[in-house]
This record gives C-alpha cells, sequence and structure tokens, in this order.
C-alpha cells in the first residue's frame, strides 16, 4: 500500500542504472507516492544501463550529467527548474564508483591517480552538486537532500578497500554543507548508512556474498533491501522528517550496534 506523502513534491534522482539499483527502486517508489522526478545518469551509463526503460515506465525525462562535472551539473540543474516549472523539493546522490576496486588492486597497493578519479566520482561530487544547488538558490523551503553511505566509514571492512575514505569524507560534507543550507534555506541534508545489498557497484566489492551473510546474521532484523532503502528515501523526502539535518543514519535492520549474535558465535 503506498501513502501519497510525496503529492506536489519534485526531485533528482542521481544513479538509477539497472533493476538493482537503489536509485531505480527509489524512482518508483516516489512516484508511487505521489512524487514527480527528473532521472539523471552519466552519459556511458545511460548508454550501457536500462535507466530509458525506467524513464518510459514512469513517464519521467533523462537529463545527463556526469556527476564530476560542474558544467553538466549546472546544466542538469537549469533544465530540472526549467522542466518542474518551479524549484526543486528533494535530491537523491546515489553513486559510488572505485577504480581500485574495480580493478582489484589492493588497500595496500593503491593507485592515486584512480584513488583521485574514484574520490572525485563519489565524493566531491556531492559537494559539486551542493555548491550549484546552493548557489543557484534552486531548492525550495523544508527541501531535503540525501547521499547514500555505507559503514565502513565508520568501521574497518578490509575489502571496501578506498571507498571507505570515499564515504567518509562524503558524510563529512554532509554534516558540513548541511550547515549552510539549514541557515540559508532551511533545507536538510543528510547521510543514509545502507545494509550491503546486491547491485552493480556492490558486486565489485570483493566477497560481497560473505559480507551479506555476515551482516543478516549479525543484524536483528536482517539486511535491509534496496526497496526497504527506497522507501526510507521516500519519508526522509516527505514533511514527516523536517527537523532531521546533519545526520547519517544508519537502515541496516539494527547491525550498526551489535557487538555480536548468536548466530555468528553459534557458526564458529
Ligand atoms: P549501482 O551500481 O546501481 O549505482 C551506482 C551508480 O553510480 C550507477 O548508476 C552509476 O552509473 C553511477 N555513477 C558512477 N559514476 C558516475 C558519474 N561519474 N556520474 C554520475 N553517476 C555515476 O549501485 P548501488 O548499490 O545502487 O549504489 C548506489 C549508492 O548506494 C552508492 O553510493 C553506493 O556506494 C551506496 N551503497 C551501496 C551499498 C551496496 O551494498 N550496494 C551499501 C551501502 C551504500
Amino acid at each position: 500500500m503506498s501513502y501519497k506523502i510525496l503529492e506536489g513534491k519534485k526531485g533528482i534522482v542521481f544513479g538509477a542504472l539497472d533493476k538493482k539499483s537503489i536509485a531505480w527502486k527509489t524512482a518508483e517508489t516516489i512516484v508511487d507516492s505521489g512524487g514527480e522526478i527528473v532521472l539523471t545518469n552519466a552519459p556511458i551509463a545511460i548508454r550501457m544501463g536500462n535507466i530509458v526503460e525506467l524513464s518510459k515506465q514512469l513517464d519521467s525525462p533523462i537529463i545527463p550529467a556526469d556527476a564530476t562535472s560542474v558544467k553538466d551539473l549546472q546544466n542538469l540543474i537549469n533544465k530540472s527548474i526549467e522542466y518542474f516549472n518551479g524549484k526543486i523539493d528533494f535530491v537523491l546522490h546515489s553513486i559510488g564508483m572505485s577504480v581500485n576496486v574495480r580493478k582489484g588492486k589492493n588497500y595496500t597497493d593503491l593507485n592515486y591517480d584512480w584513488l583521485t578519479k574514484g574520490w572525485d566520482i563519489s565524493a566531491v561530487s556531492f559537494h559539486k552538486l551542493l555548491q550549484i544547488l546552493h548557489k543557484s538558490k534552486a531548492m525550495n523551503e523544508w527541501g531535503s537532500i540525501l547521499a547514500l553511505t555505507y559503514i565502513a566509514a565508520q568501521r574497518t571492512f578490509p575489502n571496501y578497500n578506498d571507498m571507505a575514505e570515499n564515504k567518509a569524507y562524503l558524510e563529512s560534507i554532509a554534516r558540513s554543507f548541511g550547515y549552510f543550507f539549514g541557515k540559508d534555506y532551511k533545507v536538510r541534508i543528510n547521510t543514509i548508512s545502507q545494509s550491503p545489498t546486491l547491485t552493480k557497484a556492490g558486486e565489485g566489492v570483493k566477497g560481497l556474498d560473505g559480507f551479506l551473510k555476515y551482516s543478516e546474521k549479525m543484524s536483528p532484523l536482517g539486511n535491509a533491501s534496496a526497496e526497504d532503502c527506497a522507501k526510507y528515501i521516500v519519508m526522509m523526502f516527505s514533511d514527516y522528517t523536517k527537523k532531521v539535518s546533519l545526520q547519517n543514519l544508519y537502515h541496516d535492520g539494527g547491525f550498526s550496534s551489535v557487538g555480536v549474535s548468536q548466530e555468528i558465535i553459534n557458526s564458529i
């Protein structure tokens, strides 16, 4: 059952690549909840993925943007305001990529050009996006901006590699820019720290299957799925969460607060 808690709200969803993408499920759930969206992704991902199918399904336009390009992002914001015929109420940054992870480099043997590229895509892109939204006065009052993150920003998960630093940086940007957006425009910024999820980005992490099983056994409620995450995001975009800001919100079935579970002890 869907509640139309986003009726009248308009926003941008980054990062829907294929049906498994958290952003894909979120786009569907937003529209189901009465919201209107513009979809965006990097030009190459639009060619390689299935986002055109989603665009048709939801009757939502795609405006391409490489999230590392200030020019592309500015064009995206201008065109979205034109399309909506007004300012924006919510934005989802659902973007992550590490070249070192993709090419199987170990954390103790990182390639720094690749590290810089992954940092730009996964973390600095969020600052670029926020800076453009802020300078363009593009957000409506009581708007909501979210980025997706992972608990490797706080704790060590060896195979998460340089993405751990990227996520720590991303979470810090949410807090720092959240201050200014709150003061200047009454807009909230948060990160959601999601359970491991089987997606294209997730598959890149060595041993994801083991990760998934381990966190399933550790979490009292079990892992949170992409569909669960989509619903949480919709709530965070709704007027029911107007005073939640500068937070890293764990959406992980309780994983982050558990020391050890009986299932893990039993499996040793
Ligand atoms: P996904 O692979 O479906 O989504 C990642 C998206 O980033 C893709 O759509 C890709 O095209 C986009 N992207 C990459 N480079 C880009 C660029 N230069 N410009 C614009 N877009 C670009 O995977 P998933 O899992 O849905 O990832 C979404 C977010 O959730 C990421 O931030 C990821 O780190 C985060 N997350 C994922 C978890 C998982 O286990 N899958 C767990 C916790 C957080």
